[in-house]
C-alpha cells in the first residue's frame, strides 16, 4: 500500500480487471490473481469485490495494482453499507472504478453522485477510473452518443483541478457482455476515444490530454482486443467477463 498515488506508467497499456461480484470466496479470488501472468508491456489493475482487497493486495500487491469497484463520497459517518475512499486505500486499493453503467442502471447513480465520488477518491489519493457511456443504447445516433458522453464527462470533472490522476474509459452500456453485448467496431471505439481526448484537451489543456490514459471497455476478449489496439488510439481496456478467464485474460495482458 502506498500513501500516495500510484501512477500507471507511460507507454504501457493499462488493463483493468473488473471482477464485479465474482468470485464468491477468498480462496477463489486468490486463485484467480495467481493465474494471471503480468507482462512488462501492461500495467495491470485488479478490481475484486472490496471484501477481498486486504488479503489479495497483501499477497499479490508487488506484482499487480489493485482497485475498488466503487467508493462513497464521505470519509466516515452514518452511511449504512458504504465504504470510504480512505478505508479502500488502507485496504490496498490505489484505483477505483467510478460511474460504471451497472451502478447507474441498478443503483440509480447519477452524474452528481459520480462527481462527488471522483473528488472524494482524489482527496484520498485513489486514482479514479471514470466510465463514460452509461445508459447508451445501440439505437441512438453517433451525435447523440457524443452528446451524452460530453455531458457525463463535464459532470465528472466538475471542480477537478488536474487530469493527472484520472483514467477515462469509453464503455457504452450496450457493449457490456452482460447487457446486449453489441459489438462496437474498432473504428467507432477509436473515434470515441479521440473524442474523449478532445474533451480532456478542451478542459485540461492539450499537454494533459495527451498524457491521460483513455481506455475502451465492453465485451473485450482474447480476440477482439487486437483489433482495438491496432487503432493506435486506445491506451488499454476495462475488462469484465474475460478477466474471470485467466487464459483469455493473459492474452490481453500480454498483448499478443
Ligand atoms: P465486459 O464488462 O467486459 O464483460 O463487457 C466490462 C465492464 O462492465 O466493465
Amino acid at each position: 500500500m502506498s500513501a500516495n498515488f500510484i501512477a500507471a506508467p507511460r507507454g504501457k497499456k493499462i488493463v483493468v480487471a473488473n471482477w464485479k461480484m465474482h468470485p464468491t470466496s477468498l480462496e477463489q479470488a486468490r486463485r484467480l490473481v495467481a493465474a494471471y501472468r503480468p507482462h512488462p508491456s501492461a500495467f495491470l489493475v485488479v478490481c475484486p469485490p472490496a471484501v477481498f482487497l486486504p488479503q489479495v493486495s497483501a499477497r499479490f500487491g508487488k506484482h499487480v495494482a489493485f482497485g475498488a469497484q466503487d467508493c462513497f463520497w464521505e470519509s466516515s459517518g452514518a452511511y449504512t453499507g458504504e465504504i470510504s475512499p480512505s478505508t479502500l486505500k488502507k485496504s490496498g486499493a490505489n484505483f477505483v472504478i467510478l460511474g460504471h453503467s451497472e451502478r447507474r442502471k441498478f443503483l440509480g447513480e447519477n452524474d452528481t453522485m459520480i462527481n462527488k465520488k471522483i473528488l472524494a477518491a482524489l482527496a484520498e489519493k485513489l486514482s479514479p477510473i471514470v466510465c463514460l457511456g452509461g445508459g447508451l443504447a445501440p439505437s441512438i445516433s453517433k451525435t447523440e452518443i457524443k452528446n451524452i458522453v460530453r455531458r457525463q464527462f463535464a459532470h465528472a470533472v466538475k471542480k477537478v483541478r488536474s487530469a493527472q490522476k484520472l483514467i477515462f474509459v469509453f464503455e457504452p452500456a450496450y457493449a457490456i457482455s452482460t447487457f446486449s453485448a453489441q459489438r462496437v467496431s474498432p473504428l467507432q471505439a477509436s473515434a470515441m476515444i479521440a473524442y474523449v481526448r478532445k474533451l480532456c484537451g478542451d478542459r485540461f489543456g492539450w499537454g494533459a490530454a495527451a498524457k491521460t490514459p483513455i481506455l475502451y471497455g465492453g465485451s473485450v476478449d482474447g480476440v477482439s482486443f487486437r483489433d482495438y489496439l491496432k487503432s493506435g488510439q486506445i491506451d488499454g481496456f476495462l475488462v469484465g467477463g474475460a478477466s474471470l478467464k485467466p487464459k483469455e485474460f493473459n492474452l490481453i495482458i500480454r498483448g499478443s
